[in-house]
């Protein structure tokens, strides 16, 4: 099927690459010209893992265009789909201007009987006022509307278009809801559950996916501070939980709360969303508080364990998660400048988001390596979790510090090892400093006891 895609951004550039590897025939456009030239020259605007790679094979065959207009790549496509962004206005609410300008400039170009696909992020609603705004600009309502919410995660982006857990497709015609089907039928036929629903529906599992999986977030993160005071090690509590099949093991990771160029304007949009319907959404209200809160708490924390009059701090990984370059909402953003604003030094290493990182804190050192950013640190703060700093040689580390500060805000490292490194341990919710629960095959009987038996005999 030909296919164009407007916006080539994370999720653009993702569909567009995985869309064209699966057989139709796709191009793509942007309205910014120096990431347009960029492609068109063979290089990709993002890190994405396996993304170049993709984009070469579907650029080899033939599959997969740049379009320097919209004029080129809308009218022969049977569908358009709309993937640019849905930022949050001061209210929380929806800023739909990127869409509103997407949907004028297709609008007249588009192809009788073509379906207009909204991937981009909105509230509920925003597919039928665009249906009207793009019959208004074009004086038919001979095209259809369908909602195709995306869940790729940054990091894992190919995997998650490719093996997703299920695809949404909303639309309120038949013919736009086979067109969506057929986009999707290679995934279909290997088993990927496709749900048909209105566009209403859609639009509501999007935000309501999005704030369920924060929610957990936040709820660990309340239970690591619980763990801290009374002695308990939240890892183990998340092990514990999420083998609950009912509950389940993702998103249960403690750590510097959630960021991204998604979460936290999605928990607001819906919010915002719940409020002007008159559902106010409370545990996402709170939610947001919370994990706003919680970014400055990790960043006092710091702050209070420094006494020099001039400290310095390495902080190891400034992407908003690991395997990206988006720093977007980024934790490690905000905790660095609440550092900064005390009048800390900021040594900083992230294998890839160093330059994102340096056009919003201008004030930061940038190092080649974690142990060239600790030189001279009174204290080490992880803040994202990438693999290298879950083996990082803790006596060198050490070696390079003035301080013996360890803060290790994803849990990454083993405490003990630390400890033996003379590094002043401080991880989120280890109120216990035993290993995390050792896992016993499910054939054996087990007891509480077995268990802690076993995690003494693993640190000896
Ligand atoms: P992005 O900022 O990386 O990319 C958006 C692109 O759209 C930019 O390149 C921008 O230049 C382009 N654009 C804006 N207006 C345009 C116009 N009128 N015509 C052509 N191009 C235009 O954004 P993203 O991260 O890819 O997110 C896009 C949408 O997908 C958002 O609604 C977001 O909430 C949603 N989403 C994002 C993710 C993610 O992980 N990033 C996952 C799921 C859903
Ligand atoms: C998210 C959604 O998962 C995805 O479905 C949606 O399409 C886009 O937004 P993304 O923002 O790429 O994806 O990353 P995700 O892996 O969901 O992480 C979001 C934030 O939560 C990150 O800051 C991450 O570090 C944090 N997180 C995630 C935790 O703190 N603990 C966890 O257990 C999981």
């Amino acid at each position: 099927m030909k296919i164009a895609i407007i916006g080539a951004g994370y999720v653009g550039l993702t569909t567009g690459v995985c869309l064209a590897n699966l057989g139709h025939q796709v191009t793509v456009h942007d309205a910014n010209r120096e990431r347009l030239d960029a492609l068109l020259a063979g290089h990709l605007p993002i890190y994405e893992p396996g993304l170049a790679e993709a984009f070469d094979q579907a650029r080899c065959n033939g599959s997969f265009r740049i379009s320097l207009s919209v004029d080129q790549c809308v009218p022969d496509a049977a569908a358009v789909f709309l993937a640019v962004g849905t930022p949050a206005r001061q209210d929380g609410s929806v800023d739909t201007r990127q869409l509103q300008a997407a949907a004028r400039q297709i609008a007249p170009h588009l192809k009788s009987g073509a379906v207009v696909v909204v991937k981009s992020t909105v509230s509920v609603g925003t597919g039928k006022v665009l249906r009207r705004h793009i019959a208004q600009q074009r004086g038919s309502m001979d095209f259809a509307i369908g909602s195709n919410p995306e869940f790729l995660r940054e990091g894992s982006a190919l995997n998650d278009f490719m093996c997703p857990d299920r695809i949404v497709v909303g639309a309120d015609d038949d013919e736009a809801l086979e067109v969506l089907t057929e986009i999707y039928q290679s995934l279909v036929a290997q088993g990927v559950p496709l749900l048909e629903t209105s566009i209403e529906n859609a639009e509501m599992i999007k935000h309501a996916a999005n704030a369920f999986l924060a929610l957990k977030i936040g709820f660990i993160n309340e239970v690591a501070d619980f763990c801290e005071l009374v002695g308990a090690d939240v890892t183990a509590i998340a092990r514990g939980i999420g083998l609950d099949g009912r509950i389940g093991s993702a998103f249960l990771t403690a750590g510097p709360g959630f960021g991204g160029s998604c979460f936290p304007k999605d928990t607001r949009a819906f919010a915002a969303a719940g409020r002007q319907a008159g559902a106010p959404q409370a545990l996402v209200e709170t939610l947001i508080q919370r994990n706003e809160r919680r970014q400055v708490d990790l960043a006092e924390r710091v702050c209070r364990e420094l006494k020099d009059r001039s400290p310095v701090v390495a902080m190891l990984g400034l992407s908003f998660k690991a395997q990206t370059d988006d720093i977007r909402e980024s934790p490690a953003i905000t905790i660095g400048r609440i550092l900064l604003d005390h009048g800390i030094r900021l040594r900083v290493h992230d294998p890839r988001a160093m330059a994102n990182a340096s056009l919003v804190l201008d004030e930061i050192e940038c190092c080649r390596t974690p142990y060239e950013a600790a030189r001279g640190a009174d204290a080490t703060v992880v803040i994202t979790e990438w693999p290298d700093y879950a083996a990082l040689d803790l006596t060198r580390l050490r070696r390079q510090m003035r301080g013996r500060h360890l803060f290790d805000f994803r849990n990454l490292i083993d405490p003990l090892a630390a400890a033996r490194s003379s590094l002043t341990y401080h991880g989120v919710g280890r109120g216990s400093m035993l290993p995390q629960t050792a896992i016993v095959p499910s054939t054996l009987p087990t007891r509480l006891s077995d268990e802690v038996a076993m995690a003494k005999a693993a640190r000896t």
